[in-house]
């Protein structure tokens, strides 16, 4: 049996999905209950990682774990070693953590210290664990949605730095992969997109996907932080800032992983973009 942490986000959903069109037994988790229907089966526990005793019923009778850590749990809240010890004395085998890309290319940065704690953890806590550090996830720009349906326009900041953002369907399709198949124990996977996109070019994708015209406006990053702090804790704001405004060599290339764990490239932003339109109409 499976437990998926951070069920009701935009990789923890189709996860779920996956595993059990995949035929597992899942166990569904986050704090506040899904505001959609899960798949049959599958029960959703409100249960808040910051305690991590709290996860230990849940744990009950599995033998894998989707480790998501995520809000507050970035910054202080909680404990990865907690965690872990907690799902290893639940019986737990086997961790697949959603960690970032960013904990390996910004060894320094605040915003990511978190992740490389719980990657360390694992690491050390000799659990069979798969770690997945994606880059920045197209559905980040579900935050262009009020205003595309208000004004036909998108407002971002370094309109014309492009990076592969990746479809976290891709992500989720990884992690199912990773949870179920116990030979990619011990891998580290850089999960990407195919191709660079820029804000300015994101926004003429979901102009195409929903057929308008959209206009584009730049944001100063301190009109973009303003913005990004109603979503998240400032450390991981200006984290993503620095990495969306001037990132690293390997932060602009392009992964091959996800082609080499689903024997298939990944989606495009165009492909997301699509899928999505109904939420931009
Ligand atoms: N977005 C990016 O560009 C990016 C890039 C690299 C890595 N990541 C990593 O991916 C993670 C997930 O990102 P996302 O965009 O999928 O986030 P998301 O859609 O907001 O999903 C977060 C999930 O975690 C749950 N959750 C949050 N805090 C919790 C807590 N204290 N206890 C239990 N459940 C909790 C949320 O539900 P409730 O709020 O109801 O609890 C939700 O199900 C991030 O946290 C980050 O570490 C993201």
């Amino acid at each position: 049996m499976i437990v998926v942490t951070g069920a009701t986000g935009n990789v923890g959903r189709p996860l779920v999905q996956s595993l059990t069109g995949a035929g597992e037994e899942v166990r569904a988790v986050s704090r506040r209950s899904p505001e959609y229907g899960l798949p049959e089966g599958v029960r959703h526990f409100p249960v808040d990682l910051a305690d991590a005793e709290s996860l230990r019923p849940v744990l009950e009778g599995a033998d894998t774990l989707f480790l998501c850590p995520s809000g507050e749990l970035l910054v202080s809240a909680g404990s990865p070693e907690a965690l872990v010890k907690t799902a290893q004395s639940a019986g737990v085998e086997r961790i697949v953590l959603l960690s970032s890309q960013a904990s390996q290319t910004r060894p320094q940065a605040m915003s990511h210290a978190r992740l490389r704690e719980f990657e360390n953890v694992l690491i050390g806590s000799g659990v069979s664990t798969t770690i997945l550090r994606p880059g920045g996830f197209a559905s980040n720009t579900y935050a262009y949605v009020p205003t595309v349906k208000s004004d036909r326009t998108v407002f971002a900041p370094f309109g014309d730095v492009g990076l592969p953002l990746i479809d976290p369907a891709d992500i989720a399709e990884v992690a199912s992969v990773a949870l179920r198949d116990s030979s990619h124990a011990g891998n580290t996977y850089v999960l990407t997109g195919p191709a660079r996109i820029s804000p300015r070019e994101q926004a003429a994708a979901i102009g195409e996907a929903i057929g308008a015209e959209l206009k584009f406006v730049e944001l100063t990053r301190e009109q973009a932080l303003g913005t990004m702090l109603e979503f998240m804790p400032e450390p991981v704001a200006e984290g993503t800032l620095d990495i969306l405004g001037t990132p690293t060599d390997e932060e602009l290339a392009v992964s091959p992983d996800v082609e080499k764990v689903l024997g298939r490239a990944p989606f495009s932003y165009a492909e997301w973009a699509k899928r999505n339109s109904f939420v931009f109409q």
